[in-house]
């Protein structure tokens, strides 16, 4: 066994998600104070993109500053060493937060008490869920009037689709909200509390590690964020139960995260905002071993070595330069367009992590060159910001016009936004009538020589080269779907 064992077994490394205003920067900054991170309540800026920030684009500029510094939240409790990783809030930039799921061993879900699940929460834990995340609910804002605690957990189950088991119960709620309890360790119980004790214990399954280690059962807790109620008995639960770094599937094998050679993979990409030193920094997720500063990795898909002299890891909102890193870490490292998002670092092993799929999306535009003395430009912008994965390039067979995929509106601003102020390339939106993009996986040649052939007009490219079938309403996919039978349609790119 490496001696770098006991590092790597103390690691937590998870991701808080919720709906917009549930509470999760307020949670994270509870987190926070209690690891000693920081020392005053109002330090974690919320990174949100408000709904009306849509044109406001100092705004969403100084909130992408914001998202970099708050990316990564490590800190030591009691022994752990916790990393929270950031999620954006606004549903526009969903795919940014199904990615950095991917590189998560669990996930804490945060629900409003008085909402209950909300769609966003309800769209992540079907990532959750495909992979298997284990889960820990925290319902929060009990010192409002909110829902009744038992119809709190039917909707959990029900929604998310996960059976669940209350390791905490409220004394109180709204104004009388006081404190939590363990219901396996209660204390003094008034009458009703007494009997929903009785009925806990006869209608929910004892919290069973195991189940809640495979994604099978998820431990709810009750509390307010706000006021420091129930976040200690969430994070004294969470460290003792959360997995350290689990083991990662690549395409060639498994990979133990206690193995002796690096190895990790990069699932998220933040440009610099300064548009004269086009930087970034590439975050990697660690699978195995242990990352050092200087020492040569190999850059799998350039099949090229490559050393990093200031890596960055993140204590709590700094950022510092790092000389060692272990399985379950994120490393930041500084790129000059080397990485794009799912490659692989590794001692020297030829190794592909899976998992990183693209999901289709959900609105589609034409992009065109609106100044042609910047036609350069504008290809390079459009296939660093790919690389970036702020959406999805496509190219039609038929005439060879460039596509870009989103899954929302404010993702199309941001391109023309960057495009002119970090390439000085201008460009214009075409909308295109467009119901979904399938990725096609054919069982048999012929079928699918004859569907290319008839379908030429549905047909695009995406960035690695893959066949995409643009469906451009319900019916056409129907058709395709029954007329050929030997082909798939799959709604991400990896199946
Ligand atoms: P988010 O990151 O999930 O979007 O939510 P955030 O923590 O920013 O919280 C959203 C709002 O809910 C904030 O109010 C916050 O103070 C409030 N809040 C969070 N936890 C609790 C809780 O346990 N109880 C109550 N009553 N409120 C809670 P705001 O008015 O939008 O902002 P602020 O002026 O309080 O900062």
């Amino acid at each position: 066994m490496p001696n770098f064992v006991d590092e790597i077994l103390r690691r937590r490394t998870f991701a808080i998600i919720s709906h917009p205003d549930a509470g999760k920067t307020t949670l994270t900054e509870k987190l926070l104070l209690y690891g000693g991170a920081i020392h005053v309540a109002g330090a974690v800026k919320s990174n949100k993109i408000k709904k009306t920030a849509t044109s406001d684009w100092m705004e969403i500029e100084k909130q992408r500053g914001i998202s970099v510094a708050t990316s990564v939240m490590g800190f030591d409790y009691e022994g752990y060493h916790i990393n929270i990783l950031d999620t954006p809030g606004h549903q526009d930039f969903a795919e940014d937060t199904f990615r950095t799921l991917t590189a998560v061993d669990s996930v804490i879900i945060v629900i409003d008490s008085a909402k209950g699940v909300e769609t966003q929460t309800r769209r992540l834990m079907e990532v959750c869920r495909m992979r298997k995340t284990p889960v820990m609910v925290f319902m929060n804002k009990m010192d409002r009037e909110g829902k009744d605690p038992f119809d709190l957990m039917d909707d959990v189950e029900q929604e998310l689709g996960i059976q669940v088991t209350p390791v905490t119960w409220a004394h109180g709620q709204g104004v009388k909200f006081e404190s939590v309890f363990y219901v396996h360790q209660p204390d003094q119980l008034n009458d009703k509390e007494q009997a929903d004790m009785e009925l806990i214990h006869g209608v929910y399954p004892a919290f069973d590690r195991e189940a809640y280690l495979a994604g099978d059962l998820a431990p709810v807790f009750y509390g307010s964020a706000y006021k420091t109620i129930g976040v200690e008995e969430l994070l004294q639960f969470f460290v003792k139960n959360a997995p350290s770094p689990r083991p990662v599937e690549a395409i060639e094998r498994k990979v133990d995260p206690m193995e002796e050679g690096f190895t990790g993979f990069c699932f998220k990409i933040h440009a610099n905002m300064d548009p004269n030193h086009r930087s970034c920094i590439a975050f990697f997720k660690i699978c195995s071993g242990r990352f050092e500063r200087n020492v040569y990795y190999r850059h799998v898909r350039k099949d090229q070595l490559m050393r990093f002299s200031a890596p960055t890891c993140f204590m709590a909102q700094k950022k510092e330069t790092v000389d060692e890193a272990f399985a379950g870490d994120i490393v930041g490292l500084p790129d000059t367009g080397n990485f794009k998002i799912g490659d692989t670092l590794t001692s020297g092993e030829n190794l592909h992590f899976k998992g990183l799929p693209s999901f289709s999306p959900e609105m589609f535009k034409y992009i065109e060159n609106a100044d042609p003395m910047k036609q350069k430009q504008l290809d390079k912008g459009i296939h660093q910001l790919m690389d970036e994965g702020v959406a999805q390039l496509f190219v039609s067979q038929m005439n060879g016009r460039k596509i870009i995929g989103t899954v929302g509106q404010l993702q199309f601003e941001v391109i023309q936004y960057r495009l002119e102020h970090e390439y000085s390339a201008k460009c214009r939106w075409e909308n295109m009538p467009m119901y979904k993009a399938c990725w096609i996986e054919a069982l048999d040649e012929e079928e699918l020589r004859m569907f290319k052939m008839r379908k030429a007009q549905y047909l695009a490219t995406d960035k690695e080269g893959r066949d995409v079938f643009m469906a451009d309403s319900q019916y056409i996919l129907s058709m395709a779907q029954n007329d050929y039978k030997q082909i798939r349609f799959h709604f991400t790119s990896e199946y």
